[in-house]
């Protein structure tokens, strides 16, 4: 099995990450960091978080990497649009960082490890590059606990659906309760966990985001030739989240866990 990241990068998917900032989505590691330091962002993404930690740690400095050289591009535009110069952003894989050994004073990746076929490896790297004493501050949603209503039997198609789509993607979509387990395997110590929901108002801009993947996996995975789903199915499943997002009572909260440890 191949890893293959399953949002892809359409301009629906970019502008659904780059609706995140530090304190929607990175709060929970903002007491760990001052500023002067030096921290490392993986899978940057469009990086509206690792472009608000910039803000926060200067004269310190942020590195955002990912392995999509469009996300590259569109980081490295916004930093110089919003006149950010503390920060930097290249392209490279989590799994072989382009840094020394003991580079950065703190860590951070969002929604990344939840598409990785190897947390653990991911992990080796990331210990590899940060100091001694260094903190590392890692976000992910579990998909094994949503709050999802009113639901049909074509919504929970449509969700199963997705985490099948990720799971044969060689990502983990119940990763989030992992995390805490990952970093104490990785000799991290000092580990502290916690979880929240995001309730996503207005409904469209998650149904949408899934829905288009939805959509598009027949195209890029092949999916209906691997026998994954069929294309009446593709077109029930979109139009049930479509319908959904228009409910007058339709609500969804996606879980996030987050886990902070220390390198000794
Ligand atoms: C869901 S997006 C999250 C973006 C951003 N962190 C956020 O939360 O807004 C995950 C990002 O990780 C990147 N990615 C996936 N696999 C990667 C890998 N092995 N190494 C580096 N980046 C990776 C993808 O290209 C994508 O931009």
């Amino acid at each position: 099995m191949s890893e293959n990241y399953t949002p892809g990068y359409s301009s629906n998917a970019i502008n659904f990450m780059a609706q995140r900032t530090v304190d929607s989505h990175a709060a929970f590691f903002q007491p760990y960091l001052h500023p002067g330091m030096k921290l490392l962002d993986c899978g940057c993404g469009p990086a509206t978080i690792t472009l608000g930690f910039a803000k926060a740690l200067a004269p310190g400095t942020v590195t955002g990497i990912d392995r999509e050289a469009s996300q590259i591009r569109i980081a490295a535009e916004s930093a110089v649009t919003q006149g950010i110069s503390n920060a930097n952003f290249l392209e490279a894989n989590i799994y072989a960082l382009p840094f020394p050994d003991n580079s950065f004073d703190a860590i951070f990746s969002h929604a990344l490890f939840e598409h990785l076929q190897q947390p653990a490896k991911a992990l080796q790297e990331l210990w590899r590059v940060l100091k001694p004493g260094a903190i590392i501050g890692l976000r992910s949603p579990d998909w094994g606990v949503f709050l999802i209503t009113p639901t049909t039997p074509e919504l929970d198609k449509a969700f199963a659906y997705s985490k099948w789509l990720q799971q044969q993607n060689g990502g983990n979509p119940d990763i989030g309760r992992e995390l805490g387990a990952l970093l104490r395997k990785a000799k991290f110590t000092n580990i502290k966990t916690s979880a929240s929901y995001q309730c996503y108002e207005p409904l469209n801009s998650a149904t949408e985001y899934l829905a288009q993947i939805i959509e598009t996996s027949a195209k890029i995975y092949q999916a209906v030739q691997k026998g994954w789903t069929d294309e009446q199915s593709i077109t029930a499943m979109s139009r049930a989240l479509r319908e959904w997002s228009q409910h007058p009572d339709g609500w969804f909260a996606q879980t996030w866990c987050e886990a902070v440890g220390q390198k000794n």
